[in-house]
């Protein structure tokens, strides 16, 4: 395992400038780790002696956890850094933070951070391969990732697929990567919000923009659902949450406008009620979002392996 894929950068920073061959030599690899998954079966001594760094400057629980077991089904020593605790709030700067974890020869740093750009910023300084577990509003390339692999799971590709991201666009990295991840595999990429939550510029990456649910849902072949990231907003970008769902909210009665086998995703976590109906999240026959929970530990077990392997050949 391994060997398959083609040699990639030493970081994992952002979907954006990534080639078609190398997104599927990444999510044929993780694939294969799904199966171990599966079975129980995964290599433990793959990454035995390397140390991975959770370095999370922003709350999280699937992807934290899900790099956690990620490493550690591959055998890696795992450390979160818990950053609250930490000197960051002593006023440390995130640059001694990196001259701290190269005193520590971490090989793998996982860093998510409320600023766009400071993994990319860290990547410069540290000895170690970081991987951007979400910047700001820019990326998250292993969530899209995750959902690339869901969606291939279930339609045996991504070429000529019709997908919609929905909501919060505006602010949400995990949008970003998708749309990035989604184009560049040959998928067709709708975009769905208020005016409000869609970037003015957005059709400039290639998607096409709709402020109507029912007809930017007509024959889609997955549904994105975002989160509204009220932490994240100014004031006044949304009306009320009862109002936000009434329009944007992903109901059976939306959803009956894309394709009758439409998969339903979330990256989580979800305002039940506010941009997803229960009975739509819930419904076995269109969501995946326990799929793609699942498809995060396998795609992270891929991207950890090709950037350990990466850093020991280079
Ligand atoms: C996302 C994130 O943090 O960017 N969550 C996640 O990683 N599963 C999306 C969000 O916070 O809404």
């Amino acid at each position: 395992m391994g060997c398959r894929v083609p040699p990639t950068d030493r970081h994992l920073l952002a979907i954006e400038g990534m080639h078609p061959p190398q997104i599927a030599a990444l999510l044929d690899l993780a694939e294969s780790y799904a199966l171990l998954n599966r079975s129980g079966k995964t290599p433990r001594d793959r990454l035995r002696g390397r140390t991975l760094i959770n370095l999370f400057f922003e709350d999280s629980t699937r992807t934290r956890t899900s790099f956690e077991l990620a490493g550690k089904r591959l055998g890696a020593d795992v450390i979160n850094m818990q950053v609250s605790a930490s000197s960051v709030n002593k006023g440390e700067t995130l640059l001694d933070t990196a001259a701290t974890l190269n005193a520590m020869n971490c090989d793998l740093l996982v860093v998510r951070h409320a600023a766009s750009g400071a993994p990319a910023l860290l990547a410069r300084k540290v000895e170690a391969a970081v991987i951007n577990a979400g910047d700001g509003t820019h990326e998250h390339p292993t969530q899209a990732l995750l959902d690339a692999l869901t969606i291939r799971r279930h339609r045996g590709g991504l070429e000529g697929l019709t997908i919609a991201i929905c909501g919060d666009v505006l602010h949400s990295r995990v949008a970003r990567s998708n749309i990035f991840l989604l184009t560049t595999m040959g998928s067709r990429v709708r975009v769905i919000g208020p005016p409000t939550l869609i970037p003015s510029q957005i059709d400039r990456l290639g998607v096409e923009v709709f402020h109507d649910m029912a007809a930017g849902l007509r024959g889609t072949d997955a549904v994105m659902m975002l989160r509204l990231q009220q932490e994240r907003m100014a004031r006044g970008l949304v009306p009320s949450a009862r109002e936000y769902f009434r329009f944007y909210g992903l109901d059976a009665e939306k959803l009956a406008h894309a394709r009758p086998d439409a998969l339903v995703m979330h990256p989580g976590p979800m305002n039940r009620g506010v941009e997803i109906a229960s009975a739509v999240a819930d419904d076995p026959r269109h969501s995946v979002i326990r799929e793609q929970v699942e498809m995060g530990v396998a795609v992270r077990m891929a991207v950890l392996d090709v950037l350990a392997q990466a850093g020991a050949n280079g």
